[in-house]
């Protein structure tokens, strides 16, 4: 028997980063805690009651019977699917070279990958304040410096952009890329204007920044209009733009796609260990997506998630005090409050607890502190009855705070 030397322990074998990052993260310690009781409006969770299961049963079936050989054996990505996104990218205008398309494990694994073969440590990233909190997790564990831009009713604040990568400039640093989710953001849910557009990518190519477009919600605007994606202005080649299907079709299929510049994307691709996903679940989504049937099932969840936000709306209108402001998104899954001086969010979140409903506090979007009287409120996850039950106890919760004092 080997016997193990006192000296010898598996933590040295370990590389440093893999220290740098073990204590918990303090950002997450105001995740609300949640009970079986309790009305969840804190995750942006697609509705199980839109998954479209008989066409994913008779897909399966399809497949299976069809293409057995091929979907079940080693097999490289599905170029149907590449194909898939190709004409969903052309049908938006971008002019697409297909071999800069890659199939991804969700849109999370470019988040990921992305600083792997960007950054070395203490590299500067820009981020929106508030942002997607799963991005800053992925960019501060590969050593990122985060640089935060404040997010307006109109998105990024283009202005504050300029003025950091001038200031950035002046120190001789140049920040490697630039995180924005110009449309239907997480987790204000508000939309950047065309014009801010194109003086973000015109900054980009200024500086010689990389743009990491994040469209997640591109496809889900409650009247099915499309805001031109990054890719198709003057400074695309500064682009790197990521989309999914989690949103559109289940966020357990983890299906997505990234299409960029050439030397990024070859990059990516030899990064990406797994190929992204295997055979059967690549054209399962070409299978299903076929003849038209993907447009189709967006127009129904684009009614649905109208119909959700409208529920919340009104009930907010009704029940929230007046003090608390509300953003007016036009699509996507949230819903942004912004909460008077006596209603710090971190300690509104217990009282709401209490009442049987949650919310995300502001402060999680904030890689650099922030956020104190945010919340937001997701629509997607909930059906009708619990929004406005939770809305209800939200307000009742408001209220309760207020007269503690
Ligand atoms: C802005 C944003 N980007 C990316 C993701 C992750 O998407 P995926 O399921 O494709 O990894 C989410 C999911 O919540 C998101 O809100």
């Amino acid at each position: 028997m080997i016997s193990a030397n006192a000296s010898h322990s598996l933590d040295t074998l370990l590389a440093r980063r893999a220290f740098e990052f073990d204590h918990a993260n303090p950002i997450l310690a105001d995740l609300p805690k949640e009970t079986s009781e309790t009305i969840s409006l804190a995750y942006g969770d697609a509705d199980p009651r839109l998954f479209p299961i008989k066409e994913l049963i008779s897909s399966v079936d399809g497949l299976l019977s069809e293409k057995r050989d091929a979907v079940l054996n080693y097999a490289p990505v599905d170029r149907e699917l590449t194909e898939l996104v190709a004409r969903r990218l052309q049908k938006r205008g971008v002019v697409v070279d297909e071999q800069n398309i890659l199939i991804t494990y969700g849109s999370s694994q470019i988040l990921g990958l992305l600083p792997q073969i960007m950054l070395n440590q203490g590299d500067v990233v820009i981020v929106e304040g508030p942002t997607f909190l799963g991005a800053i997790e992925y960019f501060v564990t590969q050593g990122a410096t985060i640089e935060t831009i404040p997010v307006g009713d109109h998105g990024m604040d283009i202005d504050a952009l300029a003025d950091t990568l001038q200031r950035l400039a002046a120190h001789g640093k140049q920040a490697k890329f630039i995180y924005t989710i110009p449309t239907h953001h997480n987790p204000t849910g508000t939309m950047m204007p065309l014009a801010n557009r194109k003086r973000l990518l015109s900054l980009a190519a200024t500086y010689g920044v990389l743009v990491l477009e994040d469209d997640a919600y591109g496809d889900l605007d409650f009247r099915g209009e499309m805001a031109a994606s990054l890719l198709t202005l003057p400074g695309s080649e500064w682009v790197l733009h990521i989309g999914t299907f989690s949103k559109i079709l289940a966020p357990g299929v983890r299906m997505a796609w990234a299409y960029g510049p050439t030397p990024v994307m070859q990059r990516l691709r030899k990064f990406q260990s797994d190929q992204g996903a295997g055979p059967f679940i690549t054209r399962l989504v070409s299978y299903i997506a076929k003849d038209g049937w993907l447009e189709q099932h967006i127009n129904v969840l684009n009614s649905a998630y109208a119909y959700k936000y409208a529920t919340m709306r009104d009930a907010m209108a009704q029940h929230f005090p007046q003090d608390v402001r509300v953003s007016t998104p036009s699509g996507g899954f949230f819903v942004y409050g912004y909460l008077p001086l006596d209603m710090p969010a971190r300690a509104l979140i217990d009282v709401a607890i209490a009442h049987g409903v949650s919310f995300l506090p502001g402060t999680v979007g904030y890689a650099n502190g922030g956020g104190t009287h945010e919340m937001r409120l997701a629509f997607s996850f909930q059906s009708e009855a619990h929004i406005v039950e939770g809305i209800t106890r939200l307000g009742e919760a408001m209220r309760v705070h207020r007269a503690q004092g």
